[in-house]
């Protein structure tokens, strides 16, 4: 029954070539170095994969600390967009609906590490060569798992070079916009560097009959949690006036809210 099927379900498939996900980050990073021509000068594709696999391939897929994703985090460069940068926890879809729209803001996903690994899933096995795209450890079922390990590891270093005016999108349409426990709230948060940055500016995206406002205890929690050194401010915006603006190419960014 259940235990047959969960047994099924982590069974690993080897890629369908062992090169597969190779492949994958290969031509998705030139991509992005393609359309990102300024910073094709100094970052290499195949020293940003040997880095990758050098965090996960041969460990245990359980057993993958965030610290090894340190030497893939330096090889990588890229300048921060400060006053650009965009921080979100429960709003994907949107947020990254509107940084593809308006190219006011980035995400950590418009980044080129975020990016590569954006949608990707993957493993390895303990003293093995090999890796695995399906049959990986789920978010919640071990904590040291490959994928999450990753994106606490780049989430770290994306809040730690945050500069200037930086904005979160939040949802207003569950109790607890600011959760200690996800990312935004565990990770980055605390990596904010106060010389660094001026302000956090929460966008709270509500719904017709959402009750939340910027006064949930949650907003009050993170407002706590920042250095009283940054300008913290929150402001309540309807999901549909965010959509038109997405919508309407002719709308510039800084009317959106
Ligand atoms: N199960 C599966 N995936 C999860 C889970 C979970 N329990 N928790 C987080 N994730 C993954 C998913 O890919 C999800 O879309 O992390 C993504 C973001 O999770 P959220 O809970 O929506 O937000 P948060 O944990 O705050 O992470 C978003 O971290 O990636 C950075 O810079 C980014 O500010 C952003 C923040």
């Amino acid at each position: 029954g259940v235990s047959v099927a969960v047994a099924l379900s982590r069974r690993n498939c080897a890629d369908s070539n062992d090169s597969d996900l190779r492949t994958v980050i290969i031509t998705k990073c030139k991509t992005y170095l393609a359309a990102h021509e300024e910073k094709s000068s100094s970052n290499n594709c195949e020293e940003i994969w040997t880095a990758f696999a050098g965090a996960f391939v041969g460990r245990d897929p359980c057993d993958v600390p965030v610290e090894a994703y340190d030497p893939l985090v330096r090889a990588v460069s890229e300048k921060p967009a400060c006053n650009r940068m965009l921080f979100w926890s429960k709003t994907k879809d949107i947020v990254h609906q509107f940084t593809e729209s308006k190219k006011c803001l980035v995400t950590l996903e418009d980044t080129l590490l975020g990016f590569v690994m954006n949608d990707l899933t993957w493993c390895s096995k303990n003293n093995s060569n090999e890796t695995f795209t399906t049959g990986c450890p789920g978010w919640i079922e071990c904590e040291k798992n490959p994928v999450r390990s990753f994106w606490n590891r780049a989430s770290a270093a994306f809040a730690e070079s945050a500069c200037g005016d930086v904005t979160a999108m939040l949802n207003g349409s569950i109790a607890t916009p600011f959760n200690v426990n996800s990312i935004f709230g565990s990770i980055e948060v605390k990596k904010f560097d106060p010389s660094r940055i001026r302000a956090l500016k929460v966008v709270l995206v509500t719904r017709g009959n959402d009750t939340v406002t910027c006064d949930n205890s949650s907003l009050q929690h993170l407002r706590e949690a920042i250095d009283p050194k940054l300008t913290y401010s929150c402001k309540e915006v309807p999901r549909s006036k965010i959509l038109d603006c997405i919508s309407d190419p002719e709308k510039p960014c800084g009317d959106c809210w």
